[in-house]
């Protein structure tokens, strides 16, 4: 499908960390159904995600920005409109990740706070603050925030690792977004929700392994394509959809929306 045939047709997107993983395969999905999609992140790559989805006859622009610079932040923000003219829904998926066990000394874990909450919580929260005037101007629209299966205690079996304590509570806070935004943006039609998987095939995983990651353990993991097919149908929902949601995908389960939960349920993961 390309531009101005699809559910999106006329919708304009920011997807922040763009260039690969799970960022791209949003962007890309999103430009297959009609959106005008901006795509930024730190990686020059960027723009070669942007060429492809442009080849495939999708509207796509690259920018190379680091969320959490505010200045970048701002041009990425205002070219996303200028490009969509207006804007229809925020991507904040830019995330990073790195050991930081409670061990660790002082002077690793203030480095890594910086590395990690900068961008996976100061970069989300300062998209959302510049997105959401543009979104209300909108009428409505959306907010998808991701996240991780590590905040669904409704199976708590392997989530939170005790050495990765930064960027379990990077998510943790996202959560906090996520829900006071649920809240706060309904009266204007703005809906906000968390994707939040377990292990999806993407550069970020593979660069835990030394070398291939083993060939079973890839094959069990989800793929970016899964997650964004739960993007679209989240975003096919309509102003009337939920909000307010941590919708989970799980490895070795369907990898779909499933039915709007109340609300302990939709922020803890519950599955019927
Ligand atoms: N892949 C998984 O198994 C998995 C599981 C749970 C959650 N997630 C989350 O999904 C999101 C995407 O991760 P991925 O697995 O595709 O990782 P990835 O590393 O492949 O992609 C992340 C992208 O974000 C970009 N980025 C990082 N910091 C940035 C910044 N400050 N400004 C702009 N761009 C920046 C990177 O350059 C990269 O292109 C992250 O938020 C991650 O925490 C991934």
């Amino acid at each position: 499908m390309s531009a101005g045939t699809g559910f999106l047709d006329g919708q304009s997107a920011l997807v922040t960390g763009a260039a690969r993983g799970l960022g791209a395969a949003f962007a890309r999905a999103l430009a297959a159904e009609g959106a005008t999609v901006t795509l930024c992140d730190v990686l020059p790559a960027v723009e070669d995600t942007a060429a492809a989805i442009r080849a495939d006859g999708g509207a796509a622009l690259a920018l190379v920005a680091d969320v959490s610079d505010r200045a970048a932040v701002e041009r990425a923000v205002a070219a996303a409109v200028d490009a969509g003219g207006g804007l229809d829904l925020l991507v904040n998926n830019a995330g990073r990740w790195t050991r930081s066990p409670v061990t660790d000394g002082w002077e690793k874990a203030l480095s890594d706070w910086d590395f990690i909450m900068d961008t996976n919580f100061r970069g989300a929260l300062m998209l959302g603050r510049a997105c959401v005037p543009h979104l209300i101007a909108r009428g409505g629209g959306n907010i998808v925030n991701v996240s991780t299966y590590y905040v669904l205690p409704a199976k708590s079996a392997g989530t939170n690792p005790p050495g990765t304590d930064l960027y379990a509570a990077s998510k943790w806070a996202l959560n906090g977004l996520t829900q006071a935004w649920s809240l706060a943006l309904a009266e204007h039609g703005v809906r906000v929700n968390a994707l939040c998987m377990g292990a999806t095939d993407a550069p970020m995983l593979r660069g835990l392994y030394e070398g291939e990651p083993p060939a079973e353990a890839v094959a069990a993991w989800m793929r970016p394509e899964q997650i964004a097919g739960q993007l679209l149908d989240l975003l096919r929902e309509g102003p009337e959809g939920r909000t307010g949601e941590n919708v989970g995908a799980w490895v070795g389960e369907p990898v779909e929306l499933g039915p709007r939960k109340p609300p302990h349920e939709a922020i803890s993961g519950a599955r019927e």
